[in-house]
């Protein structure tokens, strides 16, 4: 698909891919509009990037949706592209119940949020020329990861829907894209660094992932795998059980400490 002069809407563009994604398509020519939380950090991203578009929106929340469509199509009639990439990810150890407060979050900002998304946005996709959607996935959801199990369940329910998604469009214009990220040094991370088995030379730079999703989108490769995901996603198909296991082994001493007597 052509990457000049589309007009792009990126949830969660603060920091990470989000904001390498803005950056890059910023510097091929089109214009972007990126979401996050935080005013704060959107008015920094701004700074930053002074031809971005910014607008407040929680991905988790159903009425910052319908607002943000509103908003979206009446200032940008020309958006053609969108890039559900808002997301969080947090260790959770279901054997210690004081940590799972909370315990839904990510199903709702990882897999509702591209869910109500599409559902919001596709009528007015389906009037565009050049129109895609292009889904953060994650190697995760191939392979779960033991300390992460509500994040790879999003992750994992995120690439069927995608993939299913993809077919129900195949008789329009919205081309469906899925980016199936490897781990990359983003603040999405930072929380992970002291867990043990953390190997911080398993990530890929945020900015070769962002370059990979842009040649794949070009070619129309529908399902994108930078790095080491080209290899490991068969590996993870013909050998499940030994890459679920060796997977377990980051943060083993948190999930297989024994929990509290008094619970
Ligand atoms: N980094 C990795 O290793 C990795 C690997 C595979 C896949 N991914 C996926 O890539 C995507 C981007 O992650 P990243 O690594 O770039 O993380 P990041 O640097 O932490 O950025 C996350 C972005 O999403 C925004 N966000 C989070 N929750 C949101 C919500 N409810 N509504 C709107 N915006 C929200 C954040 O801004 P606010 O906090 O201000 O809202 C921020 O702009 C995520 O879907 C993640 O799961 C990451």
């Amino acid at each position: 698909m052509h990457l000049q002069n589309n007009t792009i809407l990126i949830t969660g563009g603060t920091s990470g891919f989000g904001y390498g994604f803005a950056a890059r398509f910023i510097a091929l020519g089109n214009t972007v509009i990126i979401t996050g939380r935080n005013a704060e950090k959107l008015r920094e991203t701004r700074q930053k990037l002074p031809a971005v578009h910014i607008i407040q929106s929680d991905v988790r929340n159903p009425e910052d949706i319908a607002r943000l469509y509103r908003q979206v199509t009446h200032q940008f009639p020309a958006l053609n592209i969108l890039i559900n990439n808002a997301g969080e990810m947090r260790k959770l150890i279901m054997q210690q119940p004081e940590q799972a407060t909370d315990l839904t979050r990510e199903i709702e900002i990882n897999l509702m949020g591209p869910i109500r998304m599409t559902e919001q946005f596709l009528p007015h996709l389906k009037r565009q020329k050049n129109a895609a959607i292009l889904n953060v996935t994650s190697g995760i959801a191939l392979m779960p990861m033991p300390l992460t199990p509500v994040y790879s369940a999003s992750k994992a329910g995120l690439r069927f829907f995608t993939q299913a998604l993809r077919v129900q469009l195949k008789n329009t214009g919205v081309k469906v894209f899925e980016l199936v990220a490897p781990g990359s040094p983003t603040p999405l991370n930072d929380q992970f660094k002291e867990v043990d088995g953390f190997n911080p030379k398993m990530l890929m730079p945020a900015d070769k992932i962002i370059d990979q999703a842009l040649k794949g989108m070009k070619k129309d490769t529908y399902e994108i795998y930078p790095g080491l995901f080209k290899v490991l996603r068969y590996v993870i198909r013909f050998f499940p059980g030994a890459m679920l296991s060796f997977a377990g082994k980051m943060g083993a001493q948190q999930m297989y400490a024994q929990p509290s007597l008094n619970r």
